[in-house]
């Protein structure tokens, strides 16, 4: 089966033996000169093996070799040889230790490369694309019907349930620009990057993001919100500024959540059309009601498929003389989800910047929000590799 090949090489005649040993076997060939072309072309073509340099400008072969593992959709792994001048054992160990799975030292035959490349590919892949097809994240969008009925509770943990417990990459994305709370809920500190810092840069791309995205302790990655107000105006909806963020983003993570803010500005909408599934939270309460059908109003005028919009029932058992039953008869659609009332759980754990799906998954709140991510989650993981440990993820450089 022919396979998708990328070679990053910067020297010339190298580069010229590599395509015709890579063709020659019947393979597509992709091609890169550079450490961040290299990392773009794999980000954007997936490619079934790479071969590159250990010396590249922009950022060297090492460095690559990182950023892709590092990067690399959970259970997947692209095989990667790297072409290294040093005869060290230690060059050699460190190209290993960056995560590629052989090391052939200069000058390069032409038949021991064939020989790697073979057995690489029988190992590995290539990957059916038919089923794996280009890594597309899921977006979630998470909005309060009112403040305070506790959109930002969920969101938060949710991201966190499905990283720790069904072991997907997340990313999570406070879109309350102006009043943004997840550094808050995350014990994050006001000195931390932001979507301000990505917006500064004229070009949004998933390389660029890596470095922005802050890493947490509980194995999420979270894109925050700017530290004061008046910054919220540098993200502008003319200039596609959060869909360009989301688009990215779903090409890195398994999970793409977002915080709504309370206005239904143009960066909500914005973030509304791009999401799979929007999640709108409610109480039990009138103002509630009134509003979830506001809201659905407002997503059939922009045209959005009905089913996209999920109802999710907040604090569920919590007597408001309303019940799950009465809301669903008056909005004349089901309220797919709940999750229980337990205050002193949701409220110490926001006040501790501790989520609960980290610290206390087992309490009654995190078994009932265990459920929700549980019926979202619900399509299988790729298994071509052993799935990575929880915990090994994207390093941010926060
Ligand atoms: N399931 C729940 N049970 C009890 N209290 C909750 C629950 N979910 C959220 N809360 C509490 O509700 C308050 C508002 O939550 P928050 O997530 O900030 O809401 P929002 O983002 O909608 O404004 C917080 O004090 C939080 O601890
Ligand atoms: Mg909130």
């Amino acid at each position: 089966m022919a396979a998708r090949i990328l070679v990053v090489a910067e020297d010339p005649s190298l580069q010229r033996m590599l395509a015709d040993t890579v063709r020659g076997e019947g393979h597509d060939l992709l091609t890169a000169v550079t450490g961040p072309d290299g990392l773009r072309r794999w980000n954007v073509d997936q490619p079934d093996l790479i071969i590159l340099e250990s010396h590249l400008e922009g950022f060297d072969g090492y460095t690559m070799v990182e950023r892709v593992r590092d990067a690399e959709k959970v259970g997947l792994h692209v095989p990667m040889i790297m072409l290294g001048d040093g005869t060290e054992v230690a060059d050699k160990v460190r190209g290993l230790r960056a995560g590629a799975d052989d090391y052939l030292v200069k000058p390069i035959h032409a038949a021991e490369l064939l020989a790697r490349m073979r057995s690489l590919l029988t190992r590995f892949g290539p990957v059916e694309r038919a089923t794996v097809g280009p890594v597309r994240g899921q977006v979630h969008a998470y909005y309060g019907a009112k403040g305070g009925v506790g959109t930002t509770t969920i969101a938060v943990n949710t991201a966190v349930a499905l990283h720790r417990i069904a072991h997907r990459k997340v990313v999570l994305v406070d879109a309350g620009l102006q009043f943004g709370d997840h550094r808050v809920f995350l014990d994050l500190g006001p000195d931390r990057r932001s979507i301000v810092d990505a917006v500064a840069s004229p070009t949004i791309d998933s390389e660029f993001l890596r470095h922005l995205v802050v890493h947490h302790e509980s194995g999420i990655d979270v894109l925050l919100a700017p530290p004061t107000p008046e910054q919220a105006e540098q993200v502008l909806a003319h200039k596609q500024h959060m869909i360009q963020i989301i688009d990215a983003l779903r090409t890195m993570y398994d999970y793409v959540v977002i915080d709504l803010d309370k206005r239904l500005d143009d960066h909500s909408l914005d973030a509304i059309t791009a999401a799979d599934t929007l999640f709108v939270i409610m109480t039990a309460d009138l103002s509630c009601i009134k509003n979830v059908r506001l809201v659905m109003e407002t997503m059939a005028q922009i045209g959005l498929p009905d089913d996209k919009v999920q109802l999710f029932m907040n604090r569920s058992n919590a007597f408001t003389g309303i019940s799950v039953k009465s809301v669903e008869g008056v909005l004349r659609r089901p309220v797919r989800y709940q999750v229980v009332n337990d205050y002193r759980v949701a409220i110490s754990a926001l006040n501790s910047g501790e989520p609960f799906m980290h610290h206390r998954a087992d309490s009654v709140l995190g078994r009932s929000l265990l459920e929700f991510v549980r019926a979202i989650d619900s399509r299988p993981a790729i298994a071509h590799a052993p799935v990575r440990q929880p915990g090994r993820m994207v390093p941010a450089l926060s």
